[in-house]
């Protein structure tokens, strides 16, 4: 088992210094960006995750150089040489290299693809299933984060801001309104329905959280409600979970000082959580 790393065609070293000073994902952070969970040796949710990586390339303006097939047998590649049958793959394109300026002109950009492959330690994201703490802090992003983007500094300040309190995440809030996790989507449970931000321009409309949505909710029974729900009712919420690629369902049992949940995992986040995995084992393309 060997964790990989591409870059524009061919393998390099991990941690290469084979990104020009000048790339503006460097520069700029003029970069989009999945992240994709490999179980079993097979991609999950690989279709999803390229469709939201191309649709974040149109929606930069960064054209595309690679047809879906091409990168879907490259993850392919990774993983077969790579022989990591647990882990995810990382895949970024730059808009490109040019001397600094911060007006891009698309035709003189070709852009910049890299990829790695990494092993995930499964025993870490088994024990997020026993529940983790989380603090409330204000979502400072700016209006498009819809798109996947690799500008993620409010992001980043607000994760090492949880982190230092000894929380797994922070849940980011918008004028009062629960948007979603510093790296993560955010669902409350109240009275046995399922509640979580629309998937506007407001959130990352991340794949966990559209498998909890179209499949694992409705297979469950459970209602789900896409709607805003403000702090007092997170504060007043039954159960409360974080999605995402590498984690899938996350209980939240303590917001700031508060235990959720009696503080331990939520009956209805389980049973989600339970489905998530036996999908995952199952495969999805
Ligand atoms: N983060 N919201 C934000 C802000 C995220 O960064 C992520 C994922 C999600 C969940 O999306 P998905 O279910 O597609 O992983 C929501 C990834 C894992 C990351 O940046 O590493």
């Amino acid at each position: 088992m060997k964790e990989l790393t591409y870059f524009n065609g061919e393998f390099v070293e991990p941690g290469a210094k084979v990104i020009s000073i000048d790339d503006r994902g460097y520069l700029f952070g003029d970069a989009v960006y999945e992240v994709v969970r490999v179980v079993n040796g097979r991609c999950f949710a690989l279709s999803y995750h390229q469709d939201r990586l191309y649709r974040s390339m149109r929606e930069m303006d960064i054209p595309v150089k690679m047809t879906p097939d091409d990168l879907m047998e490259l993850h392919e590649i990774l993983i077969e040489q790579s022989e990591i049958k647990d882990g995810y793959i990382y895949v970024q394109i730059s808009r490109g290299v040019a001397p600094r300026r911060h007006a891009y002109d698309r035709s003189k950009l070709e852009p910049q693809m890299l990829m790695s492959i990494r092993t995930l330690d499964m025993e870490e994201v088994a024990k997020l299933g026993e529940g983790v703490k989380a603090i409330s802090l204000p979502d400072e992003r700016w209006g498009h984060v819809d798109i996947k983007t690799t500008n993620l500094i409010p992001n980043i300040l607000a994760q090492t801001k949880a982190e230092k309190k000894f929380a797994y995440t922070a849940i980011l809030f918008r004028d009062d309104i629960c948007t979603e996790g510093a790296t993560s989507n955010v669902f409350a449970v109240k009275d046995g329905i399922l509640y979580t931000h629309p998937a506007d321009h407001r959130i990352l409309k991340g794949i966990t959280r559209q498998m909890i949505i179209t499949r694992i909710a409705p297979s469950l029974g459970i209602t789900l409600i896409e709607k805003e729900f403000d702090s007092e009712f997170v504060k007043n919420a039954d159960e409360l979970f974080f999605t995402d690629t590498i984690g899938g369902v996350i209980p939240i049992i303590k917001l700031d000082k508060d235990a959720v949940s009696g503080g331990t995992p939520g009956v209805i986040t389980l049973r989600l959580r339970e489905g998530l995995e036996k999908l995952m084992e199952e495969g999805l393309a």
